[in-house]
């Protein structure tokens, strides 16, 4: 069949045009045509192409769709083998380094680029006069598998060189790191979930996983994409140094890391790795170190390479957040409110620069879920400051010795009695004098956020129970001199500043009252919302379930825990206790301590139209609670206007005085910060 000519020139502006839009939206982060406009250009190409097989070039975007499976992956070696890193984990094995390569090359100074260590997939892309044509894993970095059809899947790697502003090389190896962004990793894992497939571990599991393909187009439905750090064979174009290297490789339309630094001293590459461990949490990507390089090719060629690694280069890591260990034995914790919580008691090892030696296993569902027994190896993570925790066992280590887990049908602090909340996951101990009960109970009461006992810290705590001296809330206002200096280590001048600390908290607002009490699901802000509810703690204690579950932002469950925790004749008599011992409970709106914290502390604000949720009388009331002065007229103090519907004259004033301005839906949102 003769090709119609104008077909043929549809097809190829079609594959300028598309190759051109998918660099602005994978490379460039700006595209100009929407995703449907895209697919409608992609699917004329495709039906000129399968019509016209010749006219399908390797460089064609319909290759992105991915090819018809393979029975196995070939291998191929590299023309320059692709080198792992030495690693370097204190600054004083960066300065040694340094000074290797100082007295190697016989200098004075040399200078280094610095690039974060992706964690993800390294490959080797082949570009042959400018056109992908190959490309590789890296393998055993000697020689690797070829995974041309899938790679040629990912939208931000170029299937042709742009060469508008550099001459196309003959031969160009570009190295580079696949990975997958975190919110894409979320992203498919909830797809995956959704379907009934397994999740996977990390981002660079469902990367390497995705590249195992055989069949592309299971890989073009994967998020992937590359940022590019080195290059392997060259011909027909020469580099001088890392910097411009990297600067190249982008003009090609190659992805390049952004917190890249380049030309910089030895000094400057440590001031830059403690800045990429702190934007290491915001970062969309996974990163596990910085690599440093030297900068200049010929000083790098004239360090040269060790068997498996190369002197030039040294990958500075990130103290590890995921590390491996044994879990010795499972013991079990009660709580402020009899909850039963096993703990792995791990075999101590230093994660992200932190001794770990226990990780909560949260309850018995999750360590029968993951099959959590004692003596297995386990996978744990330490995420921020919060408490470690188990990712998974890892099974293949199994031994056949490893005990399973019974939870205990008795309080292993009180012996009494455990039973099972209905509808959770949660045991409790059902004795409320479990001495184990008591000194969370004690712990919080005493919190910041309670009445703030500034000085009575846990271990405090712990004795005071432990021996007795205290045996209820009540009891804390009774401890005097005397009594605390009974108690080891309580140096004089610390037992009169508690002393002074427990009268000064006698004066309390009765949200800080409410929230002490620990009452189940009854936190801070439930707390907030009973105090100004109710004003008096006389009121609340009258108040019936219904009152308490009408309340705005209130939940049916604390108005249950509330009611009972009310009518239990235990807590009213520790109540009366309470307040004989002189605690004085003073309204929220009066109280010493307003949230100083909060956006609306100590700003003024006008209220003007008609609120649709909420009602203005209890929109000041929380306000007044949040530290906020409510006036009527708006002037140049006023910090914030509430506009509701048909807001006038006093809208217009504030918007002439550059007031900022709230709808009633910002306002509901601010609140609630
Ligand atoms: S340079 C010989 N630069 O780290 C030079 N590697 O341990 C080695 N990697 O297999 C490669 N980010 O997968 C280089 N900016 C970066 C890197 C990086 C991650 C990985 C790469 C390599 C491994 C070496």
């Amino acid at each position: 069949m003769k090709m119609d000519h104008s077909l043929k020139e549809e097809a190829k502006r079609l594959q300028k045009e598309l190759t051109e839009h998918s660099r602005r939206y994978h490379v460039l982060d700006e595209p100009i045509i929407t995703d449907s406009e895209y697919d409608r250009l992609l699917k004329r190409l495709v039906e000129i192409e399968s019509q016209y097989p010749e006219l399908s070039v390797a460089d064609s975007p319909t290759k992105r769709v991915g090819a018809p499976p393979l029975d196995a992956f070939e291998s191929a070696p590299h023309s320059i083998p692709m080198l792992s890193l030495d690693n370097a984990f204190e600054d004083d094995d960066v300065h040694w380094f340094h000074e290797r390569n100082i007295k190697n090359l016989d200098v004075n100074k040399i200078l280094y680029t610095a690039e974060p260590k992706l964690d993800g997939v390294a490959v080797e892309l082949t570009y042959e006069n400018g056109i992908l044509t190959r490309a590789t894993t890296r393998g055993d970095g000697i020689k690797g598998e070829v995974i041309t059809e899938n790679v040629r899947t990912i939208g931000s790697i170029p299937l042709r060189l742009n060469t508008e502003q550099n001459p196309v090389p003959a031969l160009l190896e570009v190295r580079g790191e696949i990975i997958i962004m975190q919110k894409d990793f979320e992203g498919l894992n909830k797809r995956r979930l959704g379907k009934g497939e397994a999740e996977f571990a990390n981002p660079r599991n469902a990367a390497a996983g995705s590249l195992r393909q055989l069949d592309s187009r299971v890989t073009a439905t994967r998020p992937l994409t590359i940022f590019v750090y080195g290059v392997g064979m060259v011909k027909g174009m020469a580099f001088e140094t890392q910097a411009q290297m990297l600067a190249v490789l982008k003009t090609f339309g190659f992805p390049v890391n952004k917190h890249i630094q380049t030309g910089i001293s030895i000094k400057e590459v440590l001031s830059f790795y403690k800045k990429l461990a702190e934007i290491r949490p915001d970062l969309e990507y996974e990163i596990d170190g910085m690599v440093i390089k030297v900068d200049r090719l010929d000083m790098q060629q004239a360090l040269g390479e060790k068997i498996k690694s190369p002197r030039w280069a040294i990958a500075y890591k990130f103290p590890a957040v995921q590390e491996t260990t044994t879990i010795l034995d499972i013991i079990v914790q009660v709580g402020r409110t009899g909850t039963l919580t096993p703990v792995a008691l791990l075999e101590p090892t230093k994660v992200g620069g932190v001794i770990v030696s226990r990780a909560t296993l949260h309850n018995a569902d999750e360590i029968k879920r993951k099959d959590i027994r004692v003596g297995d190896r386990a996978l744990i993570v330490r995420a921020g400051d919060v408490i470690p925790k188990v990712v998974k066992i890892i099974k293949s280590q199994r031994k056949g010795n490893e005990l399973v887990f019974e939870m205990p049908d008795r309080c292993p602090v009180c012996n009494s009695q455990v039973r099972r909340v209905a509808d959770e996951a949660a045991i409790k101990c059902i004795n409320i004098s479990c001495q184990a009960q008591l000194t969370q109970r004690i712990k919080h009461f005493v919190s910041k956020k309670g009445f703030d006992m500034e000085g009575l810290g846990k271990k405090i705590v712990d004795q005071l129970v432990n021996e007795g001296l205290v045996t209820s809330f009540a009891d804390l206002f009774t401890l005097d001199k005397d009594c605390l200096e009974k108690l080891d280590r309580q140096a004089e001048k610390s037992v009169a500043n508690l002393v002074k600390a427990i009268e000064e908290s006698k004066k309390i607002s009765f949200s800080r009252f409410l929230f002490a009490l620990g009452i189940d699901h009854t936190g801070e802000n439930a707390a907030r919302l009973l105090a100004l509810e109710f004003d008096t703690l006389e009121n609340l204690m009258a108040a019936d379930k219904e009152i308490i579950e009408n309340i705005h932002g209130m939940g049916e469950k604390t108005a249950g825990s509330v009611i009972r925790f009310f009518g239990n004749r235990e807590n009213k008599n520790i109540i009366h206790q309470i307040l004989e011992a002189g605690v004085r409970i003073e309204n929220d709106l009066f109280a010493r301590e307003t949230e100083s914290n909060h956006a609306f502390s100590g700003k003024t604000l006008v209220l003007t139209g008609t609120l649709e949720t909420l009602k203005r009388t209890e929109v000041k009331k929380r306000l007044e609670a949040l530290g906020a002065k409510v006036t009527s007229s708006v002037s140049a103090k006023t910090n914030f206007l509430v506009a509701g519907r048909d807001a006038g004259s006093k809208l217009k004033k504030a918007v002439n005085l550059g007031v900022t301005v709230l709808d009633e839906n910002d306002l509901i949102e601010m609140i609630h910060d």
